[in-house]
């Protein structure tokens, strides 16, 4: 039988037994400001095979792996002007960079899903950077949650989700980011975006110009990022979107002024309507309508600026996941 599985509340006793178990191979559950992360030892082979079995994750689906800062993450991936621009100016933070890996950087080649690339974040949280720094070395973490779930967004969703498959979880409470780090490819000539987040286009367009937009992989073209193939971020019942009509047998997710609706049931993710608190709540809402007693999810339009587009991309990929 799997030795049950411990949730500490965050205190420097619960940072110190969780590097430990990092030490030791095992796993172990943490808050970052966007999501929580099932972290192994980076360098560990079989600890990160652990993580890939616990989540059921394809194995071509590569991680990214936590560093506290910029010196650390050099001594992994080549990092060039435009990664130490980028790091400077939004690390520690939701922003996770892919760079050539470096020949002798000691990680695990199941970290990378046999790519010669490696994806880099410097996580803001206050505990993800004491642990960190207790451990003193690369901690790959996906999201702690099953493939295909939403992330992760409370100490509770691991153990919904994971069960008894990490050894300890750090309850830090919610993460106020809520939706997963932006990722952005510095591999090629020209910077691309891989993944929406609350690092927004904007931001980067003002620190490298033109950015493209490699997120949703023309049709018929291989993704440059593994994990965009389209069923991901997924409740287990139908999600519309853009909706402005719930129907009487749906749950509704409103954003800003609640209309009036004939739905079963509603939660607001913005009443004042910011894309930024929207993003926080998004996947608790979704985690708590995704129940059989509702025909679908509906949800109304939310606007495509800023990490509104981090918002509707992670929706779209819910609703598309049921169209098949
Ligand atoms: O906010 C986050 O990024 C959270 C927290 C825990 O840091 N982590 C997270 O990890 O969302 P995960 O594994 O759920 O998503 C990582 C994404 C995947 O889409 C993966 O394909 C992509 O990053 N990725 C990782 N390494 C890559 C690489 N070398 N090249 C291209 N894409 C990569
Ligand atoms: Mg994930």
């Amino acid at each position: 039988m799997e030795a049950p599985c411990t949730t500490l509340p965050a205190s420097d006793e619960a940072i110190a037994r969780a590097a430990e178990r990092l030490h030791d191979g095992g796993l172990v559950a943490f808050p970052t400001e966007t999501v929580y992360g099932l972290g192994a030892d980076a360098r560990n082979d079989d600890a990160v095979a652990r993580i890939f079995a616990a989540k059921d994750r394809p194995s071509f689906n590569p991680l990214i792996v936590h560093v506290a800062d910029l010196d650390a993450a050099g001594t992994y991936g080549a990092v060039n002007d435009l990664a130490r621009m980028l790091a400077e100016r939004f690390w520690p933070g939701p922003l996770s960079i892919v760079l050539p890996r470096l020949p002798d950087s000691g990680l695990s080649l199941l970290v990378s899903a046999g790519l010669d690339t490696v994806a880099l974040r410097a996580p803001a949280h206050p505990l993800a950077q004491d642990l960190l720094t207790r451990f003193g070395g690369p901690i790959a973490a996906p999201s702690a949650n099953r493939a295909g779930e939403v992330s992760p967004t409370a100490a509770t969703h691991v153990l919904e989700s994971l069960g008894n498959a990490p050894d300890l979880i750090i309850d830090g409470g919610h993460c106020t980011v809520g939706l997963e780090s932006t990722v952005i490819d510095l591999c090629d000539e020209r910077p691309a975006i891989l993944r929406h987040g609350a690092v927004t286009r904007e931001q980067l367009e003002e620190q490298l110009g033109a950015v493209d937009d490699a997120s949703i992989p023309e049709s018929g073209a291989a993704p440059r990022s593994p994990g965009q193939i389209a069923r991901h971020y997924a409740p287990a019942i139908p999600i519309r979107i853009n909706v402005t009509d719930p129907r009487p047998d749906e749950a509704f997710v409103a954003f800003g002024v609640p209309g009036t609706n004939n739905a079963a049931v509603e939660l607001n993710l913005s009443p004042s309507g910011e894309v930024i608190e929207a993003a926080a709540r998004l996947f608790a809402t979704l985690r708590e309508l995704d129940r059989p007693e509702f025909t679908g999810i509906a949800v109304a339009p939310v606007p495509d600026i800023g990490i509104g587009r981090a918002i509707n991309d992670r929706l779209r990929r819910a609703a598309a996941a049921h169209a098949d």
